[in-house]
């Protein structure tokens, strides 16, 4: 996921959420971007929810897919001739400081047809450079694998924000992320930083997550945030409802951690 920021607060904030190619380990990216962008929202932020994951979860699970346009994603990264725009793709959700650009399955075939494109790895970002300037954030969220649809997603933005989980082999696939952070880095987007790193799917019943927890916390001392989302069936049940955890469940557990996650990502600029 990522964040467009800019106008009366400067600069510009832009974390993407990843997971590792066929890992188990760092998901929970959807449910962060959804929640999160509506939150930002709910706090008059403008924010555009890019949806990059060909599954189309954030889509569906912001409730968008229905009022959808005829171009979607995947129309703007591969159309030769650049006469769709962002503004064509971006569809309203009922909350006026939040759109999203959605996607369907078709958005699968881009990984393999931006193959052959000029610039493949820049495709995203020049298609979202007309809105930039008009969002407070713009939160890309990321499909599993690291393919060229992710290395869009980070070369489009200004930093990422990775979410691990309090479980068993949560650390496993971060060396391997931020390996292509850092070759995503030296190459192609040199600014990329670590917005934050955000514990999810906490359960203060076990050990481990609360080992977990130190571990990410001295690995990542500044780039932890404070709020931990716990394991909440509130969290998983809202999406089929097409909703975000405000809308379905404002005052459950994961409501209020996400509420307190917007108010520190805003907090950090
Ligand atoms: N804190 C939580 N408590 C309980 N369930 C959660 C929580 N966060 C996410 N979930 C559920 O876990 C599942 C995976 O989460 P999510 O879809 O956000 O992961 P993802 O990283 O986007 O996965 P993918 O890589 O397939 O896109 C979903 O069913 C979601 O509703
Ligand atoms: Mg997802």
């Amino acid at each position: 996921m990522e964040t467009c920021k800019s106008g009366s607060e400067g600069g510009s904030v832009k974390p993407v959420l990843v997971k590792e190619q066929g890992a188990r380990f760092l998901p929970y990216k959807t449910t962060t971007a959804i929640n999160l962008a509506t939150y930002l929202a709910a706090a008059g932020r403008k924010v555009l929810l890019v949806d990059m994951d060909p599954q189309a979860n954030a889509s569906s699970g912001i409730g968008v897919l229905r009022n959808k346009r005829e171009h979607t994603v995947y129309d703007l990264l591969i159309q030769e001739a650049d006469d769709i725009s962002i503004f064509d793709v971006i569809v309203p959700t009922q909350r006026g400081e939040l759109v999203v650009a959605p996607c369907t399955v078709d958005l699968a075939a881009a990984e393999i047809e931006l193959v052959g494109v000029m610039a493949r790895e820049y495709r995203l970002r020049q298609v979202l450079d007309p809105i930039r300037e008009r969002c407070d954030y713009v939160i890309i969220d990321c499909p599993p694998s690291l393919g060229l649809l992710t290395i869009n997603a980070l070369v489009a933005a200004d930093g990422i924000l990775i979410p691990i989980q309090c479980e068993y082999l949560a650390l496993e696939g971060l060396s391997q992320l931020l390996n292509t952070v850092n070759i995503v880095k030296s190459k192609l987007n040199p600014s990329l930083y670590i917005v934050g790193v955000v514990l999810t799917m906490y359960d203060s019943r076990t050990r481990l997550a609360g080992d977990i927890v130190r571990e990410v916390r001295h690995h990542f001392p500044q780039e932890t945030f404070q709020t931990i989302i716990n394991r909440n069936v509130r969290l998983s049940e809202a999406p089929s409802f097409g909703q975000s955890i405000l809308d379905y469940d404002s005052t459950s557990p994961g409501g209020l951690a996400y509420r307190a996650l917007a108010e520190e990502v805003i907090a950090r600029g």
